[in-house]
């Protein structure tokens, strides 16, 4: 008579890395005295022989499961078989995690290193980001607990250690000292090759940058599609935004599908150099633009068309500044400190030329021949959960869809370079501009 009993372990509160090994150590111990201690086996009839199977607990594949889908299935593939919508622009393929070569040759602790560390910190890939400075080590055993399920591996049974740190590592936001540093090491060093060249490097080679963003590299476009493409970052945004961003992403937006790089300030120092440098000559603002560029504008008349329900434009219908507005577009709250003029004003005039991530549209054909659009919220491999332009949610099931396609169009309205004027518009940029974080303000240098 055989007898099953799953071993779920309670989750505790840990505090460092470097004692993993002994942790797991004292698990297995901790294993043998509930395995030898626990007084209720299932043995049904009068057999004594009763094999204990450990399995992986549920619990633990779905919660992977929710982060596999955020921060891993556009490289990997929603079923991990290494054919995510990014895989196509990396020089090295995503490995293929639920192909059992795979799941044979590695331990959990291997799964687990290299997720903790990234590629470059176990000898392979650097496209491979690195996810211990984002997730807990209780998030990261979940993933290696769904990459087994993934394969069907019932061999390598994933539990959480005991004691098991699941706390995210801290993300405090850029000091204003530190941002102030910056600045001073911006103005004397920002513009030295040394620091332009080391920046370049770290982008390409050394980080996993590029395996997220695009460039342009002599005329053409290269590298990931799973952040903007960067090609014109110096004219988007100013360089203490980057710095800080850079730095910590979730500081700054805690669902961003960024990942912390684990770049320390002298690193992230030349990469600002290197990207403030990005400015190809098909940026910047098209010349019929210049004269929004040039109207002063009054940011208390902005303030009020951008939220008037009767007015023309109504941005906060789909907008929130704090916590004002609707949801259906991106939160502004601090556009003023992340975006240039230049680039606010071409999301106003011309939506479509660069969608922010987690905005991108898609169209869907149904069974029935009827077509649906809205803002891909969600996608795994049961469904996609999109939101229309009025702000409507739906769950449509995979077997319900004939096709579906991501299209480069906006929800936002494309016609407000029509509907507005030129003083209108420089009084919305002006209220736009006016919103930065506090860490910035006084802080803020040339205005772009
Ligand atoms: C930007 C693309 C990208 C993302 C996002 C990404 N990976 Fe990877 N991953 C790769 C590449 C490329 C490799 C191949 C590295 C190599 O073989 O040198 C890889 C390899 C791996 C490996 C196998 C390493 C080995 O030992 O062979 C594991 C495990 C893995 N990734 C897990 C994950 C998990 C879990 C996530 C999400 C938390 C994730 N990856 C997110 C690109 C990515
Ligand atoms: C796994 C993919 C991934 C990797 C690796 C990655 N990024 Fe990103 N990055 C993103 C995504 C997604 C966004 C969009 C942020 C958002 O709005 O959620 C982003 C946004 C950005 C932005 C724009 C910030 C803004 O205000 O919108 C910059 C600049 C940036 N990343 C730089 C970098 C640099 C430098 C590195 C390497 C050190 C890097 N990224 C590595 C995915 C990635
Ligand atoms: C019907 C909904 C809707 C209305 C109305 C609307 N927007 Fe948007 N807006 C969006 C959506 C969705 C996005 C994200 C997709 C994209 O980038 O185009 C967006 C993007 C933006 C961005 C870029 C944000 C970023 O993170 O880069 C700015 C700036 C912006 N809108 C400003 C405005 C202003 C100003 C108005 C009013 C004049 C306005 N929007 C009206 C839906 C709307």
């Amino acid at each position: 008579m055989k007898t099953f009993v799953g071993y779920p372990v309670l989750l505790r509160q840990g505090r460092s890395l470097s004692n993993m090994i002994s942790r797991i150590l004292a698990l297995s111990t901790a294993f043998l005295l509930i395995i030898g201690s626990t007084p209720v086996i299932w043995a049904g009839g009068g057999d004594d022989s009763v094999e204990v199977v450990r399995k992986t607990p549920r619990f633990l594949v779905k919660k992977g499961k929710t982060l596999f889908v955020h921060y891993c299935a556009h490289c990997h593939g929603l079923s991990g078989d290494g054919d995510g919508f990014n895989a196509e622009f990396l020089d090295k393929e995503p490995a293929e995690l639920s192909d059992s070569k795979f799941q044979a040759k590695k331990t959990n602790h291997q799964i687990f290193r290299v997720i903790n560390m990234g590629g470059a910190g176990v000898r392979k890939s650097h496209l491979m980001p690195v996810f211990g400075k984002t997730l807990s080590e209780a998030e990261i055993w979940a993933l290696v607990a769904y990459i087994r399920d993934m394969g069907e591996d019932d061999s390598h049974p994933v539990f959480l250690p005991q004691g098991v740190n699941s706390d995210r590592p801290l993300d405090e936001p850029v000091s204003k000292g530190d941002i102030q540093r910056f600045k001073k090491w911006f103005k004397d060093e920002g513009e030295k090759d040394s620091a332009i060249q080391a920046g370049e490097k770290l982008f390409k080679k050394k980080k996993s940058c590029f395996a997220c963003h695009r460039l342009e590299v002599e005329g053409e476009k290269v590298g990931g599609k799973i952040g903007p493409d960067l090609s014109q970052a110096g004219a988007r945004y100013g360089p203490e935004w980057l710095y800080a961003w850079i730095l910590n992403p979730h500081a700054y937006k805690p669902e961003t599908k960024m990942p912390n790089m684990n770049v320390a300030p002298e690193e992230a120092q030349v990469l600002v150099a290197f990207l403030s440098g990005l400015d190809s000559e098909n940026g910047g603002t098209p010349p019929d633009w210049q004269t929004f560029m040039e109207t002063a504008g009054n940011p208390e008349k902005g303030k009020s068309l951008f939220f008037d329900p009767e007015g023309k434009v109504y941005c906060s219908k789909c907008h929130r500044v704090k916590d004002e507005g609707g949801t259906i577009g991106p939160s502004l709250s601090y556009v003023g400190t992340s975006r240039s003029r230049s680039f606010l004003l071409e999301s106003i005039l011309d939506p479509k030329a660069v969608i922010t991530a987690g905005y991108s549209t898609v169209l869907i054909l149904t069974n029935e021949r009827i077509f649906l659009t809205g803002i891909l919220k969600f996608e795994d491999d049961s469904g996609l959960d999109i939101v229309d332009k009025e702000g409507n949610d739906m769950y449509i099931r995979k077997e319900q869809i004939k096709k579906y396609k991501t299209q480069k169009i906006s929800m936002m309205p494309g016609n407000f370079k029509d509907l507005l004027e030129v003083q209108e518009v420089a009084d919305i940029l002006a209220y736009l501009k006016s919103l930065k974080l506090p860490e910035f303000s006084g802080a803020s240098g040339e205005e772009k």
